[in-house]
């Protein structure tokens, strides 16, 4: 897929998931701030309620995403029949969208009401999605192929291009300078003893502070503008790759414990909805069946 297509896709599965947030939340927001001793006499109350026309109806419509969202991607990763189907990083791309928008629909069936041994399946939905991002994160720190397999060091290092030639030939930048701003881009940040979770946001700022040395240095060039921002994403691209190498095999160890968490929540959500549902229809809750 082309860049600005891979762009689109995902700003579009966005959008639907905003779009069905806000729709539902506006339409119903009368109902959803009301009291719940108040909302039985509720004029949306009928429809609104989670056993209601629209309440079931976007409990059924946002199980079954989220359970095609699950199984669709772990089919795919998992089954060997289908590992040539797709791309593997677009197939994560649309669990993502899926299982948010499932959940939310789930959320406005609930109508905000976390009753009952359900609201176990509520939480743990509300801990997967939040594990999902924290697993995002962690994710898009491995370097990988374009089809979303892990990279190794050697990998990593065989793919990168000859920086130092396509600066120096292509860009005319004179060697003092390239060396100046190599030293730069390789200075090192030592974390030793720091905490995991404050190493993050120091590395980040230790970043930021090297490209703008790096900017500053390449703005006294007589570059022009065009040359200037490829140059600088030459190196932001580099600097990138760096921390990716300096983080691999922590964040290789990371993504295990992860998937140690994220998937048992998700087993813990899925096994409650179907005892949920088992015990709705025996109650005889059928929508429009
Ligand atoms: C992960 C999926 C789901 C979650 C987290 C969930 C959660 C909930 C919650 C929190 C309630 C309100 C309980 C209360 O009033 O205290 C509820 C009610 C209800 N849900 Fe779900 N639900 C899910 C899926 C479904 C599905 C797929 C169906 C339909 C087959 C369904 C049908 C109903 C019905 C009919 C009620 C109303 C029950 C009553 O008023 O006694 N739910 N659900
Ligand atoms: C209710 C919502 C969700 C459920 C039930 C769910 C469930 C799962 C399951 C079962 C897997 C394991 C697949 C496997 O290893 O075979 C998985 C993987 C993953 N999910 Fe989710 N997920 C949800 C939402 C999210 C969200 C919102 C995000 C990100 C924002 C996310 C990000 C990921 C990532 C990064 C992986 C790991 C991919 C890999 O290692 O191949 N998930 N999810």
């Amino acid at each position: 897929m082309r860049k600005y297509l891979h762009k689109l896709y995902i700003v579009t599965l966005v959008a639907i998931v905003v779009a069905v947030f806000i729709y539902l939340a506006v339409n119903g927001s009368s109902y959803y701030l009301s009291a719940p001793e108040h909302r039985f006499h509720h004029e949306q109350h009928n429809i609104l309620k989670p056993s209601g026309f629209i309440g079931h109806g976007i409990g059924i419509v946002g199980s079954l995403i989220l359970v095609i969202g699950v199984f669709g991607y772990m089919a795919r990763k998992r089954i060997r029949r289908f590992s040539r189907v797709g791309v593997l990083k677009y197939w994560l791309e649309f669990h993502i969208f899926l299982c948010s928008l499932g959940s939310v629909l789930v959320l406005f069936h609930t109508a905000f009401k976390f009753g009952g041994i359900v609201a176990i399946s509520f939480w743990s939905m509300v801990a997967v999605v939040i594990s999902g991002i924290i697993g995002r994160f962690i994710y898009i720190q491995i370097p990988r192929t374009i089809e979303g397999h892990e990279l190794s060091l050697n990998d990593i290092n065989a793919l990168r291009p000859d920086f130092y030639s396509e600066l120096k030939f292509k860009y005319g930048l004179k060697e003092e300078l390239i060396d100046k701003l190599n030293f730069e881009l390789n200075r090192k940040l030592s974390l030793e003893g720091v905490n995991y979770l404050i190493r993050i946001p120091k590395r980040f700022s230790f970043e930021k502070k090297i490209i703008r040395k790096i900017k500053k240095e390449l703005k006294g060039q007589q570059l022009s503008r065009r040359n200037y921002n490829r140059v600088a994403r030459m190196y932001k691209k580099e600097i990138v790759l760096n921390r990716r190498i300096d983080w691999l095999s922590s964040m290789q160890d990371f993504l295990r414990y992860w998937h140690v968490l994220h998937l048992p929540f998700a087993i813990i959500m899925l096994v409650i909805m179907v005892i949920h549902v088992s015990i709705v229809v025996t109650f005889g809750y059928k929508w429009i069946f």
